[in-house]
């Protein structure tokens, strides 16, 4: 354990690529990053899964709801995870999860739109996971160890997310006129939402020189961006889907794609609580996590009664 109250020291094994543990010396500073980037990542991988939960009943085929059972179960599970991450940090999940009720913690922009047709679920596995994969196969790095173990896992069942996702788009793309337009009609609501997943482009981001500094995030939103950019043309452009972007074009010399603006007023208005569903997702997840409390009330009474039986058969 390495508990010298010392920030070279600190810094030190964080430039010497070391994992740091719950019980090490880290900075207040440090903490409170990690809580609040870990606690967003949470709420995210748990309000995500409204969108998708609202076309289980409708799926097209019982083998289409299998997987999407599958899917926002492991989304559930993520967020269980992440939560976990976060409690070694000495946070509470009550109080993280007050902090999105009360609006004062964010969950990912991506989540704050309708999922409107099958379409969408296709997009959303195939972008929003994929999205969400560059990333997070980039924390697997993470300088905070429960942070980095906890990717490592989420990491192994986020590709099949994309691949599910991407067969429904490449299936619809082989249908009828009308499924093909429903495929590209959701491709153009989500390809720039998407993008927005990685934030602000390097030189807005007020987090990221701290979180490259201590190696919490080992590649900047940009280099992210882009290589989900380079890997996501070319899948749309295989089964015919058109990228809603005029400004496209291959670099061929440094294989990246150029691409065009980004509407960060969007971006802002929407992680500002003001996109096309936040107070419905705010709502809904208020009233269930309210209606649950009676299971979390019993899980707190067995564990008490469990305890103490230990204690008196000593
Ligand atoms: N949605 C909402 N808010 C965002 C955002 C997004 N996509 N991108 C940035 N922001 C917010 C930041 O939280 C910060 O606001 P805050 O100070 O109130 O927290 C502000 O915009 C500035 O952004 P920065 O780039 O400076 O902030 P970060 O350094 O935290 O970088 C991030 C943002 C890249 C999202 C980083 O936090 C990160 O990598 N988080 C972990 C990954 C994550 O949260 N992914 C969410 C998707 S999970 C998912 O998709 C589930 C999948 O299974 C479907």
């Amino acid at each position: 354990m390495h508990n010298e109250h010392n920030d070279e020291a600190f810094l030190a094994r964080i430039n010497n690529g070391e994992h740091i543990e719950p019980r090490d010396y880290m900075p207040e500073a440090y903490r409170r990053h990690l809580i609040r980037q870990i606690a967003q990542h949470a709420h995210s991988e748990v309000v995500g899964m409204q969108p998708e939960g609202n076309w289980i009943t409708r799926a097209p085929s019982l083998r289409a709801k299998q997987i999407l059972l599958a899917k926002i179960q492991d989304e559930g599970g993520h967020g269980l995870y992440l939560y976990s991450a976060a409690e070694t940090l000495g946070a509470s999940r009550a109080e993280l999860i007050d902090l999105l009720h009360q609006g004062k913690a964010k969950y990912s922009n991506i989540f704050n739109y309708p999922a409107l047709n099958w379409a969408d679920i296709g997009a959303i596995g195939w972008l929003v996971d994929g999205a969400a994969i560059v990333n997070q196969v980039s924390l697997q790095r993470t300088s905070y160890g429960p942070y980095s173990r906890a990717m490592v896992r989420i990491c192994k069942e986020e590709s099949f997310h994309q691949r599910q996702g991407y067969e429904i788009m490449t299936t619809m793309m082989r249908g009828t006129r009308e499924q093909r337009h429903m495929a590209q009609d959701a491709m153009n609501r989500w390809w720039w939402p998407a993008l927005m997943m990685f934030g602000p482009h390097d030189s807005d981001s007020p987090h990221s020189g701290d979180a490259v500094k201590w190696k919490i995030k080992r590649e900047s939103n940009d280099t992210l961006r882009q290589k989900f950019i380079d890997k996501t043309i070319p899948q749309a452009e295989l089964i015919g889907l058109t990228v809603p972007d005029k400004e496209i074009k291959l670099d061929e010399k440094t294989g990246h794609y150029h691409i065009g603006k980004i509407d960060w007023e969007e971006f802002y208005r929407v992680i500002g609580g003001h996109g096309p569903c936040n107070k419905k997702r705010l709502e809904h997840h208020v009233h269930y996590h309210n209606s649950g409390a009676w299971i979390r009330e019993a899980a707190e009474a067995h564990k008490k009664k469990k305890n103490q039986k230990q204690l008196t058969t000593v």
